[in-house]
Formats: C-alpha cells, structure tokens, sequence
C-alpha cells in the first residue's frame, strides 16, 4: 500500500565519487544508504538536499515531505505523528537509515520502535526526549549535574503553583511542562500575566509547570551531534522568535535565523560543550537514557556567564536552514555514525563564510493562518543571487500553482563573507517573492545584544 503511494518526483541518485556496487544502487567506498527522512518543514527541505549530496545516498524517501523536498526525495505521504505508519514504512522500504525531524515522533517512541526491529534511527529515544518533552525533567538534570540555569520550582497542582507565584512575586518565568510548539514559555513581568498564563497550562488534563527565576541576556542556540557517549559540535546560531521587526508580538516557531551567531568564539563553543553538553551526555548514559541525536542547547549568555533556558532533541528551525548552508561535510556518514553510536567527526566540515535565513510567513500567521494564497516569485528570489535557496515549508501543488498551506511557508538562505552580507542577500531574494498578505522580518541579520 505505502510503496504504491510513493510519488517518484526525483531521489539522490549517481554522484561524482560514486561508484555502482553489485546492486547497481550507487555506492561510496562499499555503502549505498537507502535513507527515510520525517517531516516536512523547511528544515527537512534543508536536511533532504544536504542528505541528497552524501556520495553514500543511494535513495532518499521523506514522509510526509513538500513538494520541494519532493525535488530530491520521493515523498510517501505518511504524517510524522503517525508512529505505526512510519515503523511501516521503514520496513516495507528496508531503510538503512531514518532521520527524524519534528519532536513529535521523537516523544512518541518512534526512534524505539525502529530500533527494536534493528532499523537505525537518528534521534533520541522517547525517555532520551524528554529532554525537551519535559522541562521539570531537565531542570532536575541541571541541579544533579551542576548546570548553571535559572532557580525553579515544578507543580503539578494549580493552586500550589498560585501560592508560589503570589510568594515569589513578579517577573517570572511560567513553563509549560510539556511540547508547546514554541508556545509554551511565558516571561511574566507582572503578577496577573503569571496568574493567567499558569491558569491557561492547568486547563490542560495532567498538567504541569516549570516556575523560574527571569535571567536577562543575549540568547544563543548551540547544536551537538551526539553518539551516546560523544558529542561534536555542529555550529551555533540566533534565531528571530517574535513575529514583528525590532522583536514585537508574539512568539512564533521562529522568523529567521543567523549563523554562526555572532557573539560565538572557540572558547564560548568550549565552554559550553565542557560544561553544558557533556555532563548532560553523561547523566542520560547514567540514568540508562543515552542520548543520540542533535542536542540543540538554548543559553542566555547573562552577566553571571552562560545559563540554560532550554534544551531541544531535534534541529532548530529555522536555524537548521541557516546551519546548512554553511554546512561543507558530509551530513549522512555525520547523522549514520551517530545513529549506530560511532561519531565520525571528520564528516563536519564547514565553508567559511556566515549564512541568513528569512522565514516567509502566511496571513494570520502565528495566529489563525488563511491558506491556498498563490506563491509568486520564486524563480526571480532564486535567480537573485548563486547562494539563494528556497526551502518549502507550507506549500502545496494545486493543479500547476504553488500555495501557502501553512503557517511558515517558505525559508530563502543565503550565505556571504559576513551576515551583512548575507542578510542582504536573503532579502533582496524575499523581496521578489509575492504572496497575498504573507509577512516576513525585515530586520533578521540585525545583531541583537
Ligand atoms: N527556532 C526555534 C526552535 O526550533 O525551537
């Protein structure tokens, strides 16, 4: 059933360094990866193309994919939530590799689901993703293994949580302990604005809350490929939560990102993979939660020193976009290794230059977005520049038109020698694209402090 769903628009195919093995599939020194990729946002657009490039990609599958990652890998419309349908999946393809994108599956099991039936899977295990499933989770991780972050205290009930609130006082920080969707963090710099949003997380059956103390800073994002037991580092870089220019409005999944960011030096990178990454790595190995997988570390860089706000499992978007372009290596032997629990850290390399991703966001957008707007322009954005690329997030064929069917519907990246440049690059292409009351950030590239 799923094999005749597939929609055979284009997959990795010979490459220079590629040679035919005995099947006939293309092969690096003796390995042709058939490789399942999850999700369908503009950073599994970015993961395809840099999966594709791998002279080891023998064929790339994406499920549920868009329709321009459907330029690079066949995609089988199988949602990321649907944990039987991917293991399915997986199967029916005899996949050497699934890399999954979103948290979702990630904290549904899915990476233990293939993993049981010896399919490898980059990503986290569900315990291992409680690292971002769960925000009490990680706080306690901190306190055990001494990672700086913010005081906090963790409720399960409304009315404990109130009096603490009413205790400590305003502003504070209310969490919600669970996936949110970028949604789920209030800074609540009066009293009331705290009470309302702890009353909003409780509506939720089984609920609970993270309150901690506010830390003020510049935040930066750093990302680690991890086997297990190692880590390398994979880059950093700012993202553009709000929605509106000069950082307005409501938080969004993000608007832009840059990177490498630009308060980063090697003995920042160090610091944080000494003091943040590693002792993390080592209680998840000791709570029997090993951790494989891309650990992308959210710090404020206060001025006690750098402080956890936040851990995902998975790339950031946008700065998955933003990390890419940059990205020089070898993506697939990097993701494969860590999977199996061999770091080949020879397979990160990067070009030295900065990248700028602008996110092109929908009418309506981060609230209720109207969809089936025509996306005009993408050939000129593309064309403007030989380092601009469009990566699909909501868009969807209708007949021979492109449309928004999303929130996020398109990423634009550029690189350059610095962020000026590349910003300008990024938005200069944004500027040709046309759609009906679709909105983007004029000012990504513009540093923070
Ligand atoms: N851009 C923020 C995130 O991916 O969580």
């Amino acid at each position: 059933m799923i094999q005749s769903a597939l929609t055979a628009q284009g997959s990795c195919g010979l490459r220079g360094v590629a040679g035919l093995g005995r099947t006939g599939r293309s092969c690096y020194r003796g390995v042709a990866m058939k490789v399942l990729l999850i999700g369908s946002g503009a950073r599994e657009h970015a993961l395809a193309e840099a999966l594709a490039a791998s002279p080891r990609c023998d064929a790339l599958y994406c499920a549920p994919g868009n329709p321009g990652i459907a330029s690079v890998a066949r995609c089988v419309p199988v949602e990321a939530s649907n944990v039987e349908g991917l293991v399915e999946l997986a199967r029916s393809l005899g996949a050497d590799l699934v890399v999954v994108g979103p948290e979702v599956p990630l904290v549904l099991g899915l990476v233990d689901r293939l993993v049981a039936l010896d399919i490898a899977a980059f990503g986290p295990s569900a315990a291992a993703a409680r690292l971002e499933g769960s925000k009490g989770f990680t706080k306690d991780l901190c306190a055990r293994a001494g990672i700086p972050t913010a005081a906090y205290a963790r409720f399960d009930d409304e009315a404990d949580a109130m009096e603490h609130l009413r205790a400590r006082g305003a502003p504070i920080v209310v969490k919600v302990d669970g996936l949110a969707a970028g949604k789920g963090v209030v800074v609540a710099g009066e009293l009331d604005e705290a009470e309302r949003a702890v009353r909003a997380a409780f509506a939720e059956p089984g609920a609970a809350v993270v309150l901690e103390d506010v830390m003020t800073g510049p935040e930066l994002s750093l990302f680690a490929i991890c086997d297990g037991a190692r880590a390398t580092l994979f880059g950093t870089a700012m993202d553009y939560k709000r929605v509106g220019d000069g950082d307005v409005g409501p938080n969004t999944g993000g608007m832009g990102a840059i990177s490498p960011h630009p308060l980063a030096s090697e003995a920042l990178e160090r610091d944080l993979m000494e003091r943040f990454i590693e002792p993390t790595l080592a209680e998840m190995r000791a709570m029997g939660a090993p951790f494989r997988g891309v650990l992308y570390l959210g710090v404020m860089l206060t001025p006690e020193g750098p402080m956890l706000l936040e851990y995902n499992v998975r790339f950031g978007d946008p700065e998955c976009q933003a990390l890419l372009a940059r990205f020089d290596g070898d993506l697939l032997a990097l993701l494969d290794g860590a999977a199996r629990g061999d770091l080949d850290e020879r397979a990160v390399r990067w070009r030295d230059e900065a990248s700028c991703c602008v996110v092109l966001a929908a009418s309506g957008y981060p609230g209720k977005v109207r969809a089936g707007d025509v996306i005009e322009g993408l050939e000129d954005a593309r064309a403007s520049h030989p380092t601009v690329r469009a990566l699909h997030a909501g868009t969807r064929l209708d007949g021979a038109r492109l449309v928004t069917a999303g929130g996020r519907v398109l990423s634009l990246v550029a690189t350059g020698a610095d962020v000026a440049e590349a910003s300008r690059r990024a938005k200069d292409a944004m500027g040709r694209v046309r759609v009906e009351g679709a909105h983007w950030r004029r000012d990504v590239g513009s540093i923070r402090g």
